[in-house]
């Protein structure tokens, strides 16, 4: 029923329509985390689509990382956070896309001078002000990662600008950043992460350092997050030269 009225209507091939409805029902949290689509069959009596149509739909929603399929026993929405990792994303959009609900418990949220990490990996002098954050970020009640970023002050002139998603608070300030160089390394999450996110000892955790750039080349983050292990995966796509 739902998926009839959807303005995804509009686009040219029945099963893109299906794909952007699928999706749209998923991140308005209509469908679940961890719950069955219904069956091929049903969807496609039900829509008085083809099967064909149907199961090219679920097949793109499945690449994108968005439904999982399980052999036998049928196609239910990941419970896996896929993200691609060429996409600007910021984790309140990560999470928006999947239907959860981000937010952030704060452990820092404030104005200081930038240690020597922080300076080298934004090029900035010492005594350079930024605004710091240190927050645990969670989809629902779930923590799913530890964040540290460093914004200099001249970008972000307040830390209460910031509510909950940094990146919201940048865009506008017109300073949202466009480019970013990222890295990613497997951790063994030491005992106070582990508390934090609720994992058992010797759990495998994910640091990403990011820093972004705006257009004309400033730097305007430097970040540090240590992501699950256990629910997050990281995919590109790659292509031959
Ligand atoms: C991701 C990135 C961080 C970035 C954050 C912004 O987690 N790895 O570098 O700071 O998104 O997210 P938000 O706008 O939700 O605070």
């Amino acid at each position: 029923q739902r998926l009839q009225h959807d303005p995804a209507a509009r686009l040219p091939l029945a099963y893109m329509r299906l794909r952007r409805a699928i999706r749209n029902v998923i991140e308005n949290g209509e469908v679940q985390v961890g719950h069955a689509l219904p069956s091929e069959r049903d969807l496609a009596r039900a829509l008085t689509l083809s099967r064909v149509t149907v199961r090219k739909a679920i097949g793109g929603l499945v690449e994108d990382g968005l439904l999982t399929q399980r052999h036998g026993a049928g196609t239910f929405v990941s419970e896996r956070i896929v993200k691609p990792l060429s996409r600007m994303t910021s984790f309140t959009e990560d999470l928006r896309a999947r239907g959860l609900n981000p937010r952030s418990e704060f452990f820092e949220k404030a104005i200081g001078e930038v240690n020597p990490e922080e300076a080298m990996a934004m090029n900035l002098s010492p005594g350079t002000q930024v605004v710091r954050l240190h927050r645990l970020r969670y989809a629902g009640d779930e923590p799913l990662a530890i964040e540290r970023s460093a914004v200099p002050l001249a970008l972000l002139p307040d830390p209460g600008l910031v509510e909950d998603s940094l990146y919201e608070a940048l865009d506008k300030l017109g300073h949202r950043p466009n480019r970013a160089l990222q890295r990613l390394r497997a951790v063994v999450l030491g005992p106070a992460q582990l508390r934090l996110l609720r994992l058992p000892t010797g759990s495998a955790g994910l640091n990403i350092e990011r820093r972004s750039f705006l257009e004309d080349g400033r730097i305007v983050e430097f970040t540090n997050s240590w992501y699950r292990g256990d629910i997050y995966d990281f995919v590109a796509e790659l292509q031959s030269d």
